[in-house]
């Protein structure tokens, strides 16, 4: 989710892309067919959409199978190490397939192909065709010039691209909830970060075209909106000079307008841009779910600063602070890296003082992965060594685990509302939702009115530390 995955549990592994592809777009009223396979940060999922809908109008349909597919397509992630190594691993039993089919060609896009550019189709002869993040209009020319036996790769990045006219083909989807990108790229410079050379600079997508896709989301039925970008409060748009320009809490605002019934969530917040505005604006709106991705990254001001998180372990605390005066319900989540180049045993202690004081609901939780190219490979050595790096992060999760599960242990005897996403994986005997704080919730089909997509109320009565448990509290549905 960071922009991270959308967390519902305790995670240090990296999100893992599955085979999927649209239930309504047949495949067999398209001439060919695409299989696509995401990884990474819900912007690539997100970017996927995009890509399904810019091959679905050159007739390409999705597929669910590798085999049936003309064309494999790869998005990838490029943030750590195994990342990659993930995505390699999967080219190669793709290369298989080929031998086997040669016309198949095989594509891979986001981060990592930005990051290799060519390299990854002329040293590694692994793919047919390479495309970058803000080149995805392109790729049916570059299938067609592929398909012609030429290599085929578009890696430049834009300064204005945010395929703000592209509706996107909704992947998989449950009906329910769906991501909506409001903007791209990343200024930021995190010195650990590859994101700011993969997704270049940053840039607010239109307004309005944001709305509108609110707005046919809402008509088709979805209940659960979440705004997408790197650094979302940084978000800022003029339709035309003198415009009063659009800040994120207006767009927040805007966007909680288009109906009450549909739940607003947003990712990733960085520390140093959230303003009181968007903490008041989430008050003020029953529909803005209370649940902020707030990454710390690291509790001591030494690091940070070596980090060029440009914010001091004060300065985040003092957020914490402000987020739970102006809302106390709100449940905040975080990223955490640890073994960073040169932190000590002390420093690391600042991280876990900083969970615990901040009461972290969930952490997304990794030991720090050298990225070539970025600022921190180029300025310091990766000197902590792995094993020191892994215990540290052991003991993070440990606490995380403890907060975690007091966290949920509190909510034990309160009623939430919930929206209905679908059957418990466990259990159709059980519906799965979520909080506003989005924390999931199960709860036994006790009224048959009740459906997907429903808003009800659970009263919880047991926990662990990743799932609340509860009862349906009779009579308050709505849909
Ligand atoms: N834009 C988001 C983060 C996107 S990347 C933000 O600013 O918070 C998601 C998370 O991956 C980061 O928050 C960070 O915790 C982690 N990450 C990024 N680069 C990393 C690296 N080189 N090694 C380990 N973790 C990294
Ligand atoms: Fe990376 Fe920092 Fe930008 Fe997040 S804010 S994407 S961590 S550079
Ligand atoms: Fe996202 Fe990974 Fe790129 S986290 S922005 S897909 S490097």
């Amino acid at each position: 989710m960071s922009v991270t995955e959308i967390p519902s549990k305790v995670i240090v592994e990296e999100r893992q892309g599955e085979a999927y592809a649209p239930f309504k777009n047949d495949a067999n009223q398209y001439r060919k067919s695409f299989y696509i396979e995401s990884y990474g940060c819900a912007m690539n999922f997100s970017d996927s959409e995009i890509v399904a809908s810019i091959l679905n109008g050159e007739g390409f349909g999705a597929t669910r199978n590798t085999e049936d597919a003309d064309l494999i397509l790869i998005n990838t992630c490029s943030i750590r190490e195994k990342a990659e190594q993930t995505v390699r691993k999967r080219l190669t039993e793709f290369r298989k397939l080929k031998q086997s089919k040669p016309g198949l060609l095989i594509g891979v896009l986001g981060c990592m192909a930005e990051r290799m550019k060519a390299k990854l189709l002329e040293d590694e002869k692994l793919v047919d065709i390479v495309v970058g993040p803000d080149a995805y209009r392109t790729l049916p020319v570059l299938v067609e010039e592929a398909g012609g036996g030429q290599k085929a790769v578009n890696v430049l990045l834009s300064r204005e691209e945010t395929y703000a006219d592209i509706s996107p083909v909704r992947l998989d989807s449950n009906g329910i909830s769906a991501f909506v990108s409001i903007m791209r790229g990343c200024n930021n410079m995190c010195t650990f970060c590859v994101v700011p050379f993969t997704r270049g600079r940053e840039r607010s997508r239109d307004a309005q075209s944001i709305l509108k896709e609110v707005e046919q989301l809402h008509a088709q039925g979805f209940k659960e909106i979440t705004l997408l970008g790197q650094n979302v409060d940084s978000y800022y748009y003029t339709a035309r000079t003198g415009d009063e320009p659009v800040t994120f809490a207006r767009l927040l605002e805007m966007v909680a307008q288009v109906s009450p019934e549909m739940r607003i969530r947003f990712s990733t917040s960085h520390p140093k841009d959230i303003t009181e505005d968007v903490l008041l604006t989430m008050a003020k709106y029953h529909n803005i779910c209370k649940y902020i991705h707030l990454p710390v990254q690291s509790g001591n001001t030494r690091i940070l600063q070596l980090m060029n998180r440009t914010y001091t372990r004060e300065w985040y605390l003092g957020k914490i602070d402000q987020i739970k005066r102006i809302m106390p319900d709100c449940a905040i989540s975080s990223d955490i890296i640890t073994g960073f180049c040169t932190e000590t045993e002390e420093e690391h202690r600042d991280t876990l003082s900083v969970m615990e004081y901040s009461k972290f609901d969930y952490s997304y939780m990794f030991f720090y992965s050298e990225r070539p190219g970025t600022l921190a490979q180029r300025r310091y050595a990766d000197d902590v060594p792995e094993e020191v790096k892994k215990r540290r992060l052991q003991e993070i999760i440990e606490m995380q685990n403890r907060l975690s599960l007091e966290s949920n242990q509190k909510d034990i005897g309160r009623t939430f509302e919930i929206l209905i996403e679908g059957n418990s994986k466990k259990s159709d005997a059980h519906w799965a939702g979520r909080s506003s704080q989005n924390k999931m919730v199960i709860f036994p089909k006790t009224n048959d009115a009740c459906k997907k997509g429903d808003y009800v109320h659970v009263k919880i009565d047991a926990c662990n530390q990743a799932t609340l448990f509860g009862k349906l509290v009779a009579d308050q549905i709505h849909v």
